[in-house]
């Protein structure tokens, strides 16, 4: 794993922005694999703005995203089809049908995940994933304990991930218990992977990810088996190395 310190979040979603671009430069048909969450809305910021200045095209690309709650509606402010529209895909000129998120409110979830895990494997698979990661270690929504070996899946979410996105919520009662994420042998399957990690809440975990040992108790760990790896984390992230 390759590790970018950078001195503030302003830079790392630059330095960040700036890969994607690169990697968008050399395969303009790139299969992007996308997050939601606070960590990854500037390099989205960055790559609208040099979309608006350089007129970068989007207009092969095709986008996968990682997760997606289940029982919200795409419409829902809360869903993470919503969150993609408003941070990232209306400000670009990329064809709404080549941006692909699982669907929350599938009749047969079970169906529901083979499809999204056939369906990224149609494509070709994903050259470049961003990730997130909780403070717990998740990657997608895979939780403490999820196999190595998953596939597309249903979760249930932990206490600790429920809290934490509470914020975007009016109570913690109204955060989804559930989701579909991919597994993480899908995200594994990425020929390329940007982690992002910003702020001292993340410290710890960026902590155990650099030293810390490979277990399915800490999903991010994985990441370490993966040859091809660049995790850019800000200054406070970095605060515990
Ligand atoms: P965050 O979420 O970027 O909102 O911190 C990351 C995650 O939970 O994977």
């Amino acid at each position: 794993m390759k590790l970018i310190q950078t001195l503030n979040y302003a830079e790392l979603s630059q330095q960040a922005a700036a890969q994607v671009l690169s990697r968008l430069k050399g395969n303009p048909a790139l299969n992007l694999g996308l997050a939601t969450g606070s960590t990854p809305t500037g390099l989205y910021q960055e790559l609208i703005k040099d979309h608006q200045l350089n007129r970068t095209s989007y207009q092969r690309v095709n986008t996968f995203n990682l997760d997606e709650y289940i029982g919200v509606p795409k419409k829902d402010h809360h869903s993470y089809h919503y969150f993609m529209c408003e941070k990232l895909f209306e400000h670009i000129d990329i064809p709404i049908e080549q941006t692909h998120i699982p669907d929350g409110t599938a009749k047969d979830f079970g169906k529901e995940c083979t499809r999204y895990e056939q369906f990224i494997r149609e494509y070709g698979g994903i050259d470049l994933q961003v990730l997130g990661i909780g403070q717990n270690g998740h990657i997608g929504f895979n939780e403490p304990g999820t196999s190595f070996d998953s596939r597309t899946h249903l979760i249930d979410l932990a206490e600790s991930t429920r809290k934490a996105n509470s914020r975007f919520f009016a109570s913690l009662d109204d955060v989804p218990r559930q989701a579909i994420t991919m597994g993480i042998a899908t995200i594994m399957d990425s020929r390329e992977i940007f982690l992002l990690v910003s702020g001292i809440t993340k410290a710890e975990a960026l902590a155990r990810l650099m030293e810390g040992e490979v277990s399915e108790e800490f999903p991010a760990s994985v990441l370490k088996k993966h040859p091809n790896v660049t995790i850019f984390a800000d200054k406070e992230a970095a605060a515990m190395l």
